[in-house]
C-alpha cells in the first residue's frame, strides 16, 4: 500500500524521502515471486493492512512553546543504549533482496546504533554475521523445534557469539496460509541455503516449507517449555507474538524479560487484532514489570511516536527494512533507518517532547479512536 505517489515512479534522479518510496523501488525491481513472499499476509490479509491502518486512526495532542532546539532520540532496551527507539524484526531470506543478504543488514544496525533481530532463517550464518559487524547490538529470534536438542545447539551457539537475548517467536504452530506463496510455489533458490542450518537436514524428497523440511516446528509448544528455554540460557528470553492481556500476564508469571507485541506482520492469523491496537491493553497489564515493544506497520516516524506514546519501549521494523536492502543493501537499510530517525525526531518537536521520556499517553487523542 503505497500513500507517496512518486510522479513517474522509481525511475531517474528522484530521491527517496520515505519507507514507501523504497517500497515501490523494491516492487519494482524484486522478482514478483520475491515481492510476493516479501508482501504476503494470511488469507484475505485483513491484519497485515490493518495494522498500517491503525496508525492512521490515531491522532496526536501536539503540545506547543516547550522549547524544542534541543533533542534527544537515544533510549535502552534490556539495559542497553540504542540510538533511537526502532530495531530491525527478524525477517528471513535477505539474500532474497540483496547479494549480501544479512551481512548487510547487521552493519547497518551497527553503524546506525540500534537493535538487529536475527531471525532462524537467514541466508548467512550468525557465525558470518558477527564477523561483519563485531559490535553491533543484537538479539536472536528463536524457534522451537521438534526435535529440542536442534533449539538447544542453536541457542549455545548464538550466546557464545555474544548475542544478547533470545526472542522467542511464539505465533507460528503452524506455518499461515500465504495465498500467492502457494500459487508461485515459492521455494528458495538453489544458490541459497537456510545457512544456520547447513547440512543438519539430510537431503530426503520430503516436502520442504520455506527452506527446511515441513514439520519441524513443534506445534506443541507450551508455557512450560519457556522453563526449558531458562534452564538452558542465561540470556534474557523475550516473546514475540504476544496479542492479549491475558498472555502477557502470563509471560510476566513465567519470569521473561520482554515481550514483543506482533501479529507477524499479519502473516499468521487474519482476523486478528493490529498490533499497535493490542499494545494498550498489554501495556496496563504489565504495569513496567518487563519491556513492551511492538512490530507490524511502522512506516513512518510518528508511527514510532504513537507506539511509544502508547508504551512501547521500543518499536521494530520487518519489511521496510528489506526493501531498503533490495535498495542498496547496507546504505538503503541505513537510508531507510535514517529516514525513520528523522521523521521520529521531527514529530517529536512537532509535538513538543525534547526526549522519549517525555513521550506518553496525553500524547494520544482518545476521542477520536
Ligand atoms: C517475517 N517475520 C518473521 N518473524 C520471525 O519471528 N521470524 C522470521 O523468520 C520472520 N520472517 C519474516 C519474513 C518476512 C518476509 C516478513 C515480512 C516477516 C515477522 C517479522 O518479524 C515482523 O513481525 C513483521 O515483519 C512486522 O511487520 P512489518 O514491519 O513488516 O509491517
Amino acid at each position: 500500500m503505497s500513500s507517496c505517489n512518486r510522479e513517474g515512479g522509481c525511475g531517474g534522479d528522484m530521491p527517496l524521502v520515505c519507507l514507501t518510496d523504497y517500497e515501490e523501488y523494491a516492487k519494482e525491481h524484486l522478482s514478483k515471486a520475491t515481492w510476493d513472499y516479501y508482501a504476503a499476509g494470511a488469507d484475505e490479509c485483513c491484519t497485515r493492512d490493518d495494522n498500517l491502518l491503525a496508525y492512521k486512526r490515531i491522532r496526536l495532542r501536539p503540545r506547543i512553546l516547550r522549547d524544542v532546539s534541543v533533542s534527544d532520540t537515544r533510549t535502552t532496551v534490556q539495559g542497553t543504549e540504542i540510538s533511537f527507539p526502532v530495531g530491525i524484526a527478524p525477517t528471513a531470506f535477505h539474500c532474497l533482496a540483496w547479494h549480501e543478504g544479512e551481512v548487510a543488514t547487521a552493519r547497518a544496525t551497527e553503524a546506525l546504533n540500534t537493535c538487529y533481530i536475527t531471525s532462524t532463517y537467514s541466508t548467512c550464518s550468525v557465525e558470518e554475521i558477527v564477523a561483519a559487524a563485531p559490535n553491533g547490538y543484537r538479539w536472536f529470534q528463536l524457534y522451537v523445534y521438534r526435535d529440542r536438542k536442534l533449539s538447544e545447539q542453536m541457542v549455545h551457539r548464538v550466546e557464545a557469539l555474544g548475542y544478547k537475548a533470545l526472542v522467542l517467536t511464539v505465533d507460528v504452530p503452524y506455518t499461515g496460509k500465504r495465498r500467492n506463496d502457494i500459487r508461485n510455489q515459492f521455494k528458495l533458490p538453489p544458490h541459497l541455503k537456510v545457512k544456520n542450518f547447513d547440512g543438519v537436514f539430510q537431503e530426503t524428497a520430503a516436502p520442504e516449507e520455506y527452506g527446511i523440511p515441513a514439520n519441524t516446528l513443534d506445534p506443541s509448544i507450551s508455557w512450560k517449555d519457556i522453563y526449558w528455554l531458562q534452564s538452558i540460557t542465561r540470556l534474557p528470553i523475550i516473546i514475540k507474538g504476544i496479542l492479549t492481556k491475558e498472555d502477557a500476564e502470563l509471560a510476566v508469571e513465567h519470569g521473561v524479560q520482554g515481550i514483543i507485541v506482533s501479529n507477524h506482520g499479519g502473516r499468521q492469523l487474519d482476523g486478528g487484532p493490529a498490533s499497535i491496537d493490542a499494545l494498550p491493553e498489554i501495556v496496563d497489564t504489565v504495569q513496567g514489570r518487563i519491556e513492551v515493544y511492538v512490530d507490524g506497520g511502522i512506516r513512518t516516524g510518528s508511527d514510532v511516536l504513537k507506539a511509544l506514546a502508547l508504551g512501547a519501549k521500543c518499536v521494530f521494523i520487518g519489511r521496510p527494512a528489506v526493501w531498503g536492502l533490495a535498495y542498496k543493501g547496507e546504505e538503503g537499510v541505513r537510508e531507510v533507518l535514517q529516514i525513520l530517525n528523522d521523521e521520529f525526531r521531527l514529530s517529536m518537536a512537532l509535538s513538543g517532547c525534547r526526549n522519549v521520556a517525555e513521550i506518553n499517553r496525553n500524547l494520544i487523542q482518545f476521542s477520536k479512536l
